[in-house]
């Protein structure tokens, strides 16, 4: 077997520069840029390293999967030492580096590809995410392949508008397109050639993940060493082709493709051999959902009230609490156009989780297709201690009676289960904890003891579900709902958080698998001088800065009955005090939902309000995570 690559061999030069010195200017988003006429000789750098790009890329990946490969009008091939090429390569891309951020220069003009017939014949002809066709080109392909009856054409499609490929589209066993979804949503799509195509033949590669129809294989690219962001795109692509031709399935092309990416450096990319001995362990996946639910600038939406607390939402509102108007609520928030852009993942509850959107799948597929990540609740509520004793009790440490402890352990396993084959791929738990003070100002609840169970209890049910495949979310909540100060709420927060960290260690969770959401610090609701914002900015990131072990994938915030514009500023104002060791996002319930649900009133007439209230606030919240 034999792959011919047609596109262009960039040659990237990292040079780091020293932005003090350099004419830098910044652009909208924040990038710096020097201006199009640089020239690397007339400026300070720190370091340069050089390395192939393109198809160069392409060529290193098949050859390390074993695959013959040539890339056509050139020599470059690899020898054990590296990279071996006698033919000059002219077209070079420099990509500066400078204060951790990362800018590219391209040349003004693209190399336009050549291609010139091979006289042996090949299995397949691969248009690689370099290669740039005019008409000429694409019709001396089109004239191969017209004789080439039994090449199989993959093609890479970095523009689905383009002409001189429109002949091509029909001809290809498979075609790589960027941000797939979001282009076929775009009422354009359908004009263009690709729409004609069996989905099954289309694969999306996006920043956050790689897909085919009914597959999804987060993942994250946002890497600053050698491998830059353009360079992930041509190993997820090269790697799924190389599968393709192994004969592997979709399924695990795209996930060799995820790993490929994940720990090949430019100059190393994987063989096919360490490539399966990485998938056999399902850690690594579980890792990468847990990076992927905390990808900023997006967040969670927990849309996971119990049967309770959803009833007595729709009764202060008149609401009848009907099974189809729960359903009819949820789709609110699915179907809210750009939801996807907000947010990485939501967490559902068991009766949503079952229910069908208007297009007949079920909600999990429905989000799954919207490259969202569905989680679900898995606890069953609050218990006090004067109803019944919780696992690991010992009644010769109580807690107070009315303290809670969290239920739902029995059982939990096979739940799991059910829930993973049903495409849930993480879950959340909460424990609450109310401060309580006695006439003296003195703490009394929590106490140690509650504080203790309910941290192993969290810890029991976050092993659980790595083993079933499911990220856990571990949610310890210090209740906003009370008479207590700022600093005490610290206190609290940081004593359940050492404690709660102590047990998933001692009992085996892997914490790069595992998400934290936390209640911001703040003095509790009934205290009568309210936290600003800046004093819950400081003090929160200084309790999770100082309470938090840094391999920990990520936290995500609880609103906590806070008024959805109080837990935008406060969300802004922490973000502000970073940075910090893992990523930290919001997971907010009632900040995101509130305004929704007063606005849709149980009336199906009012939906589309209901889904501009909510994708305002979905809004002002990315937009608080970016300072
Ligand atoms: P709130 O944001 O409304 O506090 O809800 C978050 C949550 O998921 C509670 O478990």
């Amino acid at each position: 077997m034999n792959i011919l690559i047609v596109g262009n061999i960039l040659k990237d030069v990292y040079l780091n520069l020293d932005s003090r010195n350099e004419n830098f200017e910044t652009d909208q988003h924040g990038i710096k840029w020097l201006d199009l006429s640089f020239d690397a000789s007339m400026h300070h750098f720190f370091s340069q390293n050089i390395s192939l790009g393109g198809s160069a890329v392409t060529l290193e990946v098949l050859t390390n999967l074993g695959i013959p490969a040539t890339i056509n009008h050139s020599d470059l091939h690899f020898t054990p030492d590296g990279p071996a090429v006698t033919t000059p390569i002219t077209s070079s891309r420099y990509i500066l580096i400078s204060d951790g951020g990362i800018s590219y220069l391209a040349p003004s003009k693209f190399q336009i590809s050549t291609f010139d017939p091979p006289a042996e014949p090949y299995d397949y002809l691969y248009i690689d995410r370099s290669a740039s066709l005019d008409q000429s080109a694409a019709s001396k392909i089109q004239a191969y392949l017209d004789i080439s009856l039994n090449t199989k054409l993959i093609l890479y499609l970095h523009n689905l508008n383009n002409p001189h490929l429109n002949s091509l589209i029909p001809r290809s066993a498979l075609v790589f397109v960027e941000n797939f979804s979001e282009l076929s949503s775009a009422p354009s799509f359908k004009s263009t050639p690709v729409s004609n195509l069996d989905p099954n033949k289309i694969i999306d590669i996006s920043e956050t993940h790689l897909a085919s129809q009914n597959i999804t294989e987060p993942i994250s690219i946002g890497r600053i060493d050698m491998l830059t962001h353009l360079s992930a795109y041509s190993i997820a692509s090269a790697t799924i082709l190389g599968a393709f031709a192994l004969g592997l399935s979709v399924e695990e092309s795209l996930k060799l493709a995820c790993l490929n990416v994940e720990h090949s450096r430019l100059d190393s990319t994987l063989t096919l051999e360490k490539l399966q001995s990485l998938k056999s362990t399902t850690k690594d996946n579980l890792e990468l959902i847990a990076q992927s639910l905390v990808l900023r600038p997006k967040g969670i939406l927990a849309a996971d009230e119990s049967g309770g607390s959803i009833h007595k939402k729709f009764d202060q509102l008149h609401i009848p609490d009907t099974y189809d108007n729960r359903r009819d609520y949820r789709n609110i928030f699915f179907t809210t156009p750009n939801l996807e852009q907000h947010v990485n993942g939501i967490i559902l509850f068991d009766e949503t989780a079952r229910q069908l959107a208007d297009n007949g799948q079920n909600f999990v597929e429905f989000l799954t297709a919207k490259r969202i990540i569905p989680g679900i609740k898995v606890d069953q509520g609050l218990e006090k201690y004067s109803d019944s004793t919780p696992p690991h009790y010992n009644p010769a440490s109580p807690a107070r009676p009315d303290e809670t402890w969290t239920k739902g352990l029995s059982g939990l396993a096979d739940r799991l289960q059910e829930y993973y084959q049903m495409g849930l791929r993480f879950a959340k738990w909460r424990a609450a904890f109310e401060i309580r003070l006695d006439d003296q100002d003195n703490i009394i609840t929590p106490t140690n003891t509650a504080i203790d169970i309910n941290c192993q209890i969290l810890a029991d049910y976050a092993l659980q579900c790595q083993k079933a495949g499911l990220v856990p979310i571990v949610e310890p909540e210090v209740v906003y709902d009370g008479y207590y100060t700022i600093d005490q709420s610290a206190e609290i927060t940081g004593k359940i958080l050492d404690c709660l960290f102590k047990k998933l260690v001692d009992t085996g969770v892997n914490l790069r698998a595992c998400l934290l959401k936390v209640n911001m610090v703040l003095a509790g609701k009934k205290y009568e001088t309210q936290s600003t914002p800046a004093e819950v900015g400081t003090k929160t990131a200084e309790t999770l800065k100082n309470h938090v072990p840094s391999e920990l994938a990520g936290i995500v915030f609880l609103s906590g009955g806070q008024t959805p514009e109080q837990a935008t500023d406060n969300l802004a104002e922490i973000i502000k005090n970073g940075p910090f060791p893992w990523p930290v996002t919001f997971s907010f319930a009632r900040a995101l939902q509130d305004p929704a649900l007063f606005a849709w009133q149980g009336d199906n007439q009012n939906t589309e309000t209901a889904r501009q209230a909510f994708l305002e606030r979905l809004i002002a919240n990315t937009s608080a995570l970016q300072p």
